[in-house]
């Protein structure tokens, strides 16, 4: 950003030397391949599009007056950037989650406990845990089919990723085989690139007139990704390995002894890594790798916990997208002083005034700051919701503020200097109305939250609304960026996400034509309609999620996909409860993990929707796929309705949903006629009898867990064959 600043054509093109044109051109050259690839492929437009506009004809003129510095990859008279171009895609046989994060000793401390109250341990049962360090690279999973690599693929949306294969190839010294390996196993690892070879690569990037890598991290995901293998061959990567995906039948019982047994195949792993049992330990641990960190001579950012028996790994299983059995570490923050210049609001898209702190660019940890996320009044004003101070003061434009960053989080203010406030400093008044549409924004009692209610009428929330369905974890439209849909939204194309499907209508062809605007060409536009029309097809889980509605994130969705497995049940049930009360009612606030609010604010979106009649022009767009049951297909407890009472001995009831929830059930927190199965466990009371009265099967703690040790086995194995086992009448208990 404050390159921007960096004033270029002072003077004439005239009056330039050679020498001067040159270098001038490199630069230009530089930021506007920056730009273009920011704006079409990362969706990140990066400057304002005059300023794009200006670098560009600038270079045109430099160009017209030495023509011999004119590179043959000059793009000044072309439109749009290259395309994004395009990898095979590649569904990862087990998902590449993430990684929660803890910040300091009391969360690891937290984490541990959480994990003991999870499988009903007490303090002084033995865990044992690796640490290792968490390096700052990019994730892939390798595929090896017995024994060989086949496959390697990005993490991508974590369920989806781009095939690399040819590319990952090139990392010198990465174990094309691996003996004695079973059938099927994913490994997954982390690509990173050394100082060194960041520093001497950029100065290749420099000399060649190339855009340059602003870390590490970035030089090795762009290395990988070109389309040329041969230019990832001159980058040095390396690939450190650190954990499993899917494997068929049994590696090993422990994440250390897996480690080793990959370092006797040949792969690197961290050399850091330690068995630790105990808090104390990993803490320790923790400090030794952050007093290394200097001389490792690549990036880490933290130091990575790990449950290391793989037997309680599974039974601690996953939230909806990190593994209850794993925690980052991160280190301390990296901080800077810097002015706060401004404070904007920005309007979510469930109509949240979120004020953003501009400031005054700032290098914090080699990224170049200028933004600043404030939260909210509260913040802004030195309190935490309960009214506690955080802070010895309020934050005010033109302010010294000490800003920070862990990783990849957005950027925070950590203090301000009160010696250096202005006498006639004004306290910030936070807005009571939306800056965008103007309606009245209120803050209901004890909400952090201030909203507008424009709801639908609101531009800006319907822009957000949009942008986030288009997003990677929605329908991930890519070629559809934010600034393309601030655009379309101002010329009235887009009213809300159903108008997507209908640009290519509009815009395909015409006085209109996309191929024909500023930055566009005709391959750009026709990717665009491609993709549109390509994920027209959406699962029902990804299409609740892009809704976008208050409270019902990725997990949710999820859950509300797999209880009523279509779009039609789903429509059908959440409109009919909109009565607040009766039987759709309470069958979603009795769903596990959804409950009253989660059911209000559905509600309460269905009712905004209904006035612009869009579910219909939505669906009327797209092919909804039903759930698809991926944890355990042709399970006993598959897209079963399952209800947890009375108290279990040999396992806790966090652990038994989770097993549950893992083998496809749906849990329940009441009995109705909808029930499949009730487990009931000692002292079980009125849910064991209503069960009884309706009819619905009931059984005791040993029944549950000689089904569940049915299931334990073969987890992989339909995956390496396409014959679904048929195990129903194994279980002849869930028939019928
Ligand atoms: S274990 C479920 N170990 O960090 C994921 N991850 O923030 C278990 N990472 O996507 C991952 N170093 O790519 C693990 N030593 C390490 C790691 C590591 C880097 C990455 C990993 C993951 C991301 C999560």
């Amino acid at each position: 950003m404050n390159e921007q600043a960096k004033d270029f054509d002072k003077k004439p093109v005239e009056d330039l030397t050679k020498d001067e044109a040159r270098a001038e051109l490199a630069e230009l050259y530089r930021r506007v391949g920056e730009a273009d690839i920011k704006y079409h492929q990362e969706d990140e437009p990066e400057i304002p599009d005059d300023e794009y506009d200006r670098l560009k004809s600038r270079a045109k003129a430099i160009e017209d007056k030495f023509p011999e510095l004119k590179s043959p990859n000059s793009r000044t008279d072309k439109v749009g950037a290259p395309p994004a171009q395009g990898f095979e895609k590649s569904t990862h046989l087990q998902p590449m989650l993430s990684l929660d994060n803890a910040f300091d000793e009391e969360d690891v401390r937290e984490f541990d406990g959480r994990i003991r109250r999870f499988l009903g341990l007490t303090g002084s049962d033995d865990i044992h845990y690796t640490a290792e360090p968490k390096i700052d690279g990019l994730s892939i999973s390798l595929t090896y089919r017995d024994g060989q690599l086949v496959k390697a693929s990005t993490r991508g949306d974590g369920t989806t990723g781009e095939v690399v294969t040819e590319n990952v190839l090139t990392i010198e010294g990465l174990p094309l085989s691996i003996p004695d390996a079973p059938e099927l196993l994913e490994l997954r690892g982390e690509v990173y690139m050394l100082h060194s070879d960041f520093a001497e690569l950029n100065e290749v990037q420099k000399k060649a007139e190339k855009k340059l890598y602003a870390n590490p991290r970035n030089a090795a995901a762009g290395s990988l990704r070109q389309i040329d293998s041969n230019v990832t061959r001159t980058r040095r990567l390396h690939f450190f390995a650190h954990g499993l995906g899917a494997v068929s039948g049994s590696f090993e019982k422990t994440n250390y002894r897996a480690m080793q047994r990959l370092v006797e195949a040949g792969f690197k792993i961290s050399d850091q890594i330690a068995r630790c049992s105990s808090v104390d330990q990993l803490l320790a641990h923790y400090r030794l790798i952050e007093q290394g960190r200097a001389e490792l001579g690549f990036d880490i950012d933290g130091v990575v916990y790990k449950i290391d028996d793989v037997e309680l790994q599974e039974r601690l299983g996953t939230s909806s997208n990190a593994p209850r059995w794993a925690i980052a570490h991160k280190f301390p923050a990296e901080t800077a002083w810097t002015w706060l210049d401004g404070i904007d609001i920005q309007i979510g898209r469930t109509g949240a005034l979120s004020p953003v702190a501009r400031l005054k660019p700032v290098t914090v940890g080699g990224v170049v700051v200028s933004n600043a996320t404030l939260h909210n009044e509260d913040y802004i004003a030195g309190r935490s919701a309960d009214g506690e101070p955080i802070r010895k003061s309020d934050l005010r434009v033109g302010d010294w503020v000490k800003v920070y960053r862990a990783g990849d989080v957005i950027p925070k203010i950590a203090d301000v200097d009160l010696q250096k406030r202005s006498s006639d400093s004004v306290p910030y008044e936070f807005p009571n109305c939306c800056p965008i549409c103007g309606s009245e924004a209120v803050r209901p009692e004890g909400d952090a939250v201030r909203r507008c209610t424009g709801d639908l009428t609101c531009r800006a929330q319907a822009i957000e609304r949009i942008k986030h369905f288009v997003s990677r974890t929605a329908l991930n439209i890519e070629g559809l960026g934010n600034q393309t849909i601030e655009q379309f939204a101002e010329e009235g194309l887009l009213k809300d996400a159903a108008d997507i499907f209908l640009l290519e209508e509009k815009l395909g062809s015409g006085e209109n034509r996309l191929a024909e605007r500023d930055r566009w060409g005709e391959l750009s536009a026709k990717n665009l309609f491609t993709e549109i029309r390509a994920k027209r097809s959406v699962t029902l889980g990804r299409l609740i999620f892009a809704l976008g509605i208050r409270h019902v994130g990725a997990g949710v969705s999820d859950r509300l996909a797999r209880h009523f497995g279509s779009w039609d049940k789903f429509t059908r049930v959440v409109n009919e409860a909109r009565a607040m009360s009766g039987e759709a009612w309470d069958d979603l606030v009795s769903l596990e993990g959804v409950g009253k609010v989660i059911a209000e604010s559905l509600v309460a979106a269905f009712d905004k929707f209904e006035s612009i009649e869009f579910l219909e022009r939505l669906g009327g767009h797209l092919e909804i796929k039903d759930f698809v049951e991926t944890t355990q297909a042709g399970s006993a407890f598959s897209g079963k309705i399952v209800v947890f009472t009375g108290t279990l001995q040999n396992m806790t009831r966090a652990e038994a949903k989770s097993r549950a929830e893992q083998l496809g059930a749906r849990i329940s927190g009441s009995v109705s006629k909808n029930t499949d199965l009730v487990v009931a466990g000692d002292s079980a009371g009125s849910k064991a009898k209503k069960a009884a009265d309706l009819g619905v099967e009931v059984i005791d703690e040993e029944r549950w867990q000689q089904l569940l040790a049915d299931k334990d086995s073969d987890r992989i194995s339909e995956s390496l064959s396409d014959d679904q086992p048929d195990e129903s009448q194994d279980l002849p208990l869930l028939e019928g």
